[in-house]
């Protein structure tokens, strides 16, 4: 399913980005919806994945609205109308013949907001049994930007472990865990430092959260 765009689209915007979002059963969706927001407010295409967890964490967190299937009506609702800058397409997290399956595509990078322990071992070891799986699999064997928001606490030793082989074999650990330097007053504030963080590391200009200044 493709959302957004001039009717009669099936595909990406040509001039947009094209970039792999899934959203996976760890706490933190508003990390989610935030990252996503900023990017289709940049004409992104997003390939999106919403893991079976990830759209009961959808609801549980951000109530019956942010319904993995009404995803850009929820976006513009809490983020403005600029969130139709973009276009998305669904994908079904069974579905490993989704064209995101294979190195073939032109997915420049992947984000995994928020990242479970679960999906993380699967791409520790590489074991693509589901798209998301996958998809990051690709990116990795294709030596393409691959950034896992990984939320849990306290970690055992081999989740531990499993986030040093991700390392390992290419991709950026980018943990769920917001500053507070920057005077957070809000929970959207915590979520633009975390979206701000993945933009950065997508080679994004944003102003999420105020520069540093020393
Ligand atoms: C409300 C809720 C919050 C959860 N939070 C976390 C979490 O922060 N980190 C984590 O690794 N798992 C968490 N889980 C457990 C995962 O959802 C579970 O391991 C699931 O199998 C992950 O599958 P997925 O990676 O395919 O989404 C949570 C589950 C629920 C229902």
């Amino acid at each position: 399913m493709t959302v957004g765009g001039p009717e009669g689209r099936t595909g990406g915007r040509p001039e947009g980005r094209n970039i792999v979002v899934a959203i996976t059963g760890a706490s933190g969706a508003l990390y989610a919806t935030r990252t996503l927001a900023a990017l289709l407010e940049r004409g992104c295409h997003i390939e999106l994945i919403v893991s079976e967890y990830g759209r009961r964490l959808l609801r549980d967190e951000l109530g019956e609205t942010a319904s993995a299937d009404k995803l850009m009506e929820y976006l513009a609702s809490t983020f403005g109308e600029n969130v139709r800058n973009g276009t998305y397409t669904l994908h079904s997290n069974k579905d490993l013949g989704a064209k995101i399956a294979s190195g073939s595509q032109h997915s420049e990078a992947m984000v995994i907001v928020p990242c479970s322990m679960k999906t993380l071992a699967g791409v520790a070891h590489g074991l693509s049994r589901n798209l998301v799986e996958r998809a990051a699999d690709v990116m990795l064997k294709e030596r393409r930007r691959l950034i896992l928001v990984a939320r849990e606490t306290p970690m055992s030793l081999p989740q531990l472990r499993n986030m040093v082989l991700c390392a390992e074999a290419g991709a950026m650990m980018l943990p769920a865990m917001p500053a507070f330097y920057q005077m957070p007053q809000t929970l959207a504030d915590l979520a633009d430092f975390i979206a701000g963080k993945i933009l950065s590391a997508l080679g994004f200009e944003h102003d999420l959260y105020p520069e540093w200044k020393g």
